[in-house]
């Protein structure tokens, strides 16, 4: 059940190029599950879009029970205006919303890929996952060292990690693209879940293909709604049926199977 509420900020704090928030929303943090996102109403009567957040953890604030962190990206006008908020401020947002990623029945080798900001939701999911016996291999990427999401504590939730940067300041130099087919061989997945670029994300999905591997890409769409009303977040994508159409991807998404998107439709 997604609900509407009041949060407040208990917590902001600068971490490399992000500024990480923690957000007490009542009812909104004990629905989570991994992939779930909220969209955020910006204080901002010019500015009538919601802007959507993953959730990035979960976890109890003394006094408050279980509070959201959210990974803000301090660009545009939304992502500024949040960043900026101070402890105390309150915000109307909505959540969780979207479809979570689906979990193997069986404890099977997973990779994740995270790039940028888009890692976010991948912290929780290797949680899950190493609690249901999965082996987790991490894939995490970002434009520079700023911009790698949480890569100390990517070693702690995964068995094996590997760290790209475009510009080679951490891990190696290059894209999740150029290191995709050996991480998957290498952590011997049978399945993919990926958060990231359009473009990356199609790597991703072409490479598990190749390799045999299920994927699931968390596809990000601007969603002026958030909540299936405006029909504003097309997704490209090839239905069970083999038939081309379009789902919304803050409902029937964002997270869909990797080779069903139909990528070169995304711009
Ligand atoms: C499912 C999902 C999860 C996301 N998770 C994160 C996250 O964890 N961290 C993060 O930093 N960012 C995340 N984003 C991106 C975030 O929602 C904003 O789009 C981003 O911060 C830029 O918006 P802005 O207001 O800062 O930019 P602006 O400069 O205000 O917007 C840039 C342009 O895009 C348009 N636009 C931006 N957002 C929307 C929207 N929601 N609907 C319609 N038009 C829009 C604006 O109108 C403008 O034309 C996520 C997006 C999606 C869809
Ligand atoms: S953003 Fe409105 S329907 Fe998806």
């Amino acid at each position: 059940m997604t609900l509407h509420v009041t949060g407040e900020v208990l917590d902001t704090k600068r971490t490399g190029a992000y500024r990480h928030l923690t957000l007490v929303a009542p009812g909104v943090a004990e629905r989570f599950r991994p992939g779930n996102f909220v969209a955020i109403t910006l204080a901002d009567s010019a500015r009538l879009a919601r802007r959507s957040y993953w959730i990035h953890q979960v976890r109890p604030v003394g006094g408050y029970g279980p509070a959201l962190q959210l990974v803000v990206e301090p660009v545009g006008g939304g992502g500024s205006w949040l960043a900026g908020l101070p402890v105390g401020s309150k915000l109307e947002l909505t959540g969780p919303l979207g479809r979570p990623f689906a979990l193997p029945k069986e404890p099977v080798s997973c990779l994740l890929v995270g790039e940028d900001h888009s890692a976010a939701p991948l912290f929780p999911l290797a949680e899950r996952l190493r609690e249901r016996g999965c082996a987790v291999t991490l894939l995490v990427a970002g434009r520079d060292e700023a911009h790698l999401l949480s890569a100390l504590e990517a070693r702690r939730s995964a068995r094996a990690v590997t760290v790209v940067t475009a510009d080679g300041s951490v891990g190696q130099r290059g894209r999740v693209a150029d290191v995709i087919a050996e991480t998957l061989g290498r952590a011997r997945a049978e399945v993919v879940y990926a958060a990231g670029r359009h473009d990356t994300l199609h790597a991703v999905a072409a490479a598990a293909e190749d390799h045999g591997a299920w994927s699931q890409t968390a596809v990000e769409l601007p969603q002026p709604c958030a909540t299936g009303l405006c029909h504003g977040c097309a997704l490209p994508v090839v239905g069970e049926d083999g038939v081309a159409r379009t789902v919304r991807a803050c409902t029937e998404g964002p997270v869909v199977r990797g080779d069903r998107v139909r990528w070169g439709e995304l711009a």
